[in-house]
């Protein structure tokens, strides 16, 4: 007999499956009763694999006023999420071993999601360390970073035949900071989209190709904010996947005058004419939500001294199966780039997928509920969304953490998040035909 069985779970449009779950592991998937000392009944509501948010920041070590492993990950598991990675901009930041180590504890001891770590960059001499820990990539910030100190990184990651990916934030320096220039004496939120302008990401994005296709190493693109952007990444799949936030797919430049300073974010908001659309989801990866939640009287400092970030894992879903609900994109397109593609990307082997086998970690998701956003009800400590309000159809209802119940109608249970190391095959292309789902 199995430790549980979820029963009348929908995978798909036209399969409805009991889903047997023994020791947090997916051990049956069959039509038929499966015996089980516990039993759950889901009705028909659709089944995901746990969903993977590849990209947050839980600000712990260092900065846990603004959010700690705990409150994230409580978040994470309200959101829809059985799985986080991590940035490493904490503080100290987690790039060396010792504190790249120091994070794994930290989220052994408080998270109720699985997590993994990417690592920061500081010295090729850290390099070595870290990777015993096995990371989900190595993450640079390109508005703070030289490219010849990136170039460095590829290079001893090519010496120690290590196939973990980099992960990039694209702004280039020095544009950003000539454009800042002309900017300084204006206060007005929106000045904020033409100090770091379009050509800036795009600048950046084409250095880091060229290191990535000369290295042939793979590159992760976070936040993908411009359609030009995305016809440079386009020819060079075969080394290079990239990532698009929930605020840059659904927001624009002009959110700026009803919000101010909260949608400051890096890289800001797009003008309608050069941003990225729904539209454009079969072009990208994966959704990450760029979880950077900041302390809201710190959001209030004015254009130039107000923290970069949005919080954004308690409302994605909820904005995506709207979308849905809406003939806009599919589930499947969720399935893909929230499960799928992050576990592949990330190296997270037994993540991603409904199969025998793997983890049991499922988002349980209830396509009819409506409802609007409200931030009072986060479990991050930042209480702000400019996604307040909005009314939305189709919301996660549970999330199944190696056959843990960790959010159950919107109530957060305890867990027992693990640390998660990342596999890499060094393969990033463009995964099987989109055909094969449905
Ligand atoms: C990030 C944060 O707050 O950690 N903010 C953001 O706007 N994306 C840092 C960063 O990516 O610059
Ligand atoms: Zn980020």
């Amino acid at each position: 007999m199995f430790d549980l069985s979820l029963e009348n779970c929908r995978v798909d449009r036209d399969l409805t499956v009991n889903i047997g779950v023994d020791d947090g592991k997916i051990v049956q998937i069959s039509r038929e009763r499966i015996d089980a000392s516990e039993k759950i009944d889901l009705k028909g509501y659709f089944v995901l694999p746990g969903l993977i948010d590849a990209h947050v920041h839980f600000r712990d070590p260092g900065l846990e006023y603004k959010e700690d492993f705990r409150t994230g990950s409580m978040a994470a598991a309200h959101g829809g999420f059985s799985t986080v990675l991590d940035m490493p901009n904490t503080v100290p930041p987690a790039d060396n071993a010792a504190e790249f180590e120091r994070k794994i504890r930290i989220g052994e001891r408080k998270s109720v999601v699985d997590f993994g770590l990417h690592a920061g960059f500081r010295s090729v001499s850290d390099v070595k360390g870290i990777l015993r820990f096995m990371p989900a990539s190595f993450k640079v910030f390109m508005d703070l970073t030289g490219i010849s100190a990136v170039d460095g990184l590829f290079r001893e990651l090519k010496d120690l035949s290590a196939p973990v990916p980099v992960t990039v934030h694209c702004e280039n320096r020095d544009v950003v900071m000539e454009s800042m220039k002309e900017l300084k004496d204006r206060s007005d939120p929106s000045a904020y989209a033409l100090a770091r302008p379009p050509l800036a990401e795009e600048v950046s994005v084409a250095e880091v190709l060229a290191l990535s296709i000369h290295h042939e190493h793979p590159v992760h693109i976070c936040h993908l904010s411009t359609v030009k952007a995305l016809q440079l990444v386009e020819p060079f799949r075969e080394y290079v996947t990239c990532e698009v936030t929930p605020h840059h797919l659904l927001l624009d430049s002009g959110a700026f005058r009803r919000f101010g300073t909260m949608v400051k974010t890096n890289p800001p908001l797009r003008p309608p004419e050069s941003r990225v659309y729904p539209e454009f989801l079969d072009r990208i990866n994966i959704i990450g939500t760029d979880h950077a939640p900041h302390g809201i009287e710190e959001k209030r400092k004015g254009i130039w001294d107000a923290p970069p970030g949005i919080p954004n894992l308690e409302v994605v879903l909820k904005l995506l199966l709207t979308l849905v609900s809406k003939g806009r994109m599919s589930l499947s397109t969720i399935r893909r780039m929230l499960a799928e593609e992050p576990a592949r990307i990330f190296g997270l082997r037994s993540k991603g997928r409904i199969a025998e086998g793997m983890d049991a970690d499922f988002t349980v998701i209830d396509p009819k509920e409506t409802g609007r956003i409200r931030s009072d009800e986060f479990y991050s400590k930042a209480h702000y969304t400019p996604f307040e309000g909005f009314s939305y159809t189709g919301a996660p209802v549970m999330t199944v953490v190696r056959g843990r119940t960790v959010m159950r109608d919107g109530e957060v249970l305890e867990g027992n998040g693990r640390y998660i190391p990342a596999e890499h095959d060094g393969k990033p292309g463009t995964a099987e035909s989109e055909a094969e789902l449905s």
